[in-house]
């Protein structure tokens, strides 16, 4: 076996707010255990001390003077002392990562929601991250009204949740692009049925990618 076998796989989930992500995570998880996988689950913004001290700040509806270049680099920080400190031990380890978001949710809320352009943020995903990329990403896709609407029946709005309808349609916009030009990376997830059969979706998905 070489080392490209051992090396543990890097899943992450994306989507819009009120897509349903943490009970898909949960089943995931579930999936991975079932296939006797060793799994670290982590998110971000977060998964470390500091990313989460960070996290509190940039969700953090009071914060309303964040500027956006500070924002994006905040969720670089972030993001580079998870891969140190977690993520990348984790997948030497021969673990498999499941992630609560990743740089697929920069490219979408700090690129399409704040309108920061896509080739800056890939100057820091290059120096933060180097050639490491997810190995599979589903992207939970549902209208945007549907999901602020379930996101709404929750606690008291984020400092993201708070902004329009029309943000979010940006978000998705880009998620749904993304999508569209790595097809092998991504897997698009209805989130509109019931939740059984969101999950039959995942199920395959995963059962496929477990195959390959
Ligand atoms: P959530 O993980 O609970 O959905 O909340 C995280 C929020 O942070 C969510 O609104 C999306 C946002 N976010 C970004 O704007 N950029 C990022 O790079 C990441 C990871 C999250």
């Amino acid at each position: 076996m070489n080392t490209a076998d051992t090396r543990g796989r890097f899943i992450t989930v994306e989507g819009t707010e009120g897509v349903g992500k943490t009970s898909n995570l949960d089943f995931i998880e579930r999936l991975l255990h079932e296939a006797g996988k060793a799994v670290v689950r982590t998110r971000e913004p977060g998964g470390t001390a500091l990313g989460e001290r960070l996290r509190t700040i940039l969700l953090d509806a009071r914060e309303d003077g964040i500027d956006h270049d500070a924002e994006l680099l905040l969720m670089f920080a972030a993001r580079a002392q998870h891969l140190a400190e977690v993520i990348r031990p984790a997948l030497d380890a021969g673990k498999w990562v499941l992630c609560d978001r990743f740089t697929d949710a920069t490219y979408a809320y700090q690129g399409g929601g704040r309108g920061i352009p896509a080739a800056r943020i890939a100057v820091l995903e290059q120096w933060v991250q180097g050639e490491l990329r997810p190995d599979l990403t589903l992207l939970l896709d549902l209208p945007v009204d549907r999901g602020l609407a379930r996101a709404g029946q929750r606690s008291a709005p984020d400092r993201f949740e708070r902004e329009q309808a029309e943000f979010f349609e940006r978000v998705r916009q880009v998620y749904l692009e993304r999508a569209r030009r790595e097809p092998a990376r991504f897997r698009i997830i209805d989130a509109s049925p019931p939740l059984p059969e969101v999950q039959a979706q995942i199920r395959q998905a995963l059962e496929a990618f477990l195959a390959s």
